[in-house]
């Protein structure tokens, strides 16, 4: 795994871009796997702004979310579609079409989760997928459970999740209780993962997805078995792992 220790969050935003931008140039009509929370955003705005200079296209991407609260339509301000559109999608010529959410709203979730795997991998799955990880040490919604979850399903949320992601929502009680999310599976299938990090809240996931056990009880660890993951973190969310950063 390789590290990049940065001095902040705006350092780790730039990093994380650039090596979205890399992926998107070394091979324009590549799979990206994208994330939601509040962590990517920053990586994000440099990618719109690296567009609007002219020095980024995203015309032959296509892109594939992790996942998508269960009964938010996709106008609604918290679905996971709506932050895509308002982050990312509105802002560079990425076609339409070509970007995949999950839907929130099939009244048959089993068979939209697997519609959605059917999705990914008829594209060959992520050339490179961006990941955030919950306070729980969890990726996509893959929560801490007794098994590593194969493919995209239907997952209950954690208390802690719900707390954690209530800061979006009126209140706890608004937040969704349960969320369509790809797979551990589906995520380790990617060719690269980028992790991104940021704030001494996550200190203790990125140390035990780093250096702890593998267990499904820390989704993220698995990914210590993926051949080609870069975290990307600043110094409080690494201030927990000992030295060998670079
Ligand atoms: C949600 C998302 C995850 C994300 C996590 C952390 O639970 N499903 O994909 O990584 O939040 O979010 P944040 O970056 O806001 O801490």
């Amino acid at each position: 795994m390789r590290i990049y220790r940065e001095k902040d969050y705006d350092a780790m935003s730039r990093r994380a871009a650039a090596i979205i931008a890399a992926q998107v140039v070394s091979k324009p009509d590549c799979v990206l796997g994208l994330a939601t929370g509040s962590t990517p955003i920053g990586a994000y705005k440099q990618l719109i702004a690296w567009h609007k200079q002219g020095d980024l296209s995203f015309a032959e991407v296509h892109s594939v979310n992790l996942d998508e609260y269960a009964g938010l339509a996709p106008t609604h301000d918290q679905s996971y579609r709506y932050f895509m559109q308002d982050n990312l999608f509105n802002h560079v010529d990425i076609v339409p079409e070509n970007t995949n959410v999950p839907s929130g709203l099939a009244e048959d979730a089993a068979a939209e989760c697997a519609r959605y795997e059917r999705v990914v991998a008829e594209l060959g799955y992520a050339d490179l997928q961006l990941l955030g990880l919950g306070r729980n040490g969890h990726i996509g919604f893959n929560e801490p459970c007794t098994d590593f979850p194969k493919a995209t399903h239907l997952v209950d949320l954690t208390q802690s999740t719900i707390e954690a992601n209530a800061r979006f929502f009126a209140s706890a009680d608004d937040v969704p209780k349960q969320a369509l999310t790809m797979g551990i599976g589906t995520i380790m299938r990617a060719r690269k993962i980028l992790i991104v990090a940021s704030g001494a809240d996550k200190a203790d996931a990125v140390w035990k997805a780093v250096a702890g056990p593998i267990t499904p009880e820390v989704p993220a660890s698995i990914l210590q078995l993926h051949p080609d993951v870069t975290l990307v973190a600043d110094e409080a969310a690494l201030s927990k792992l000992a030295e060998g950063a670079k």
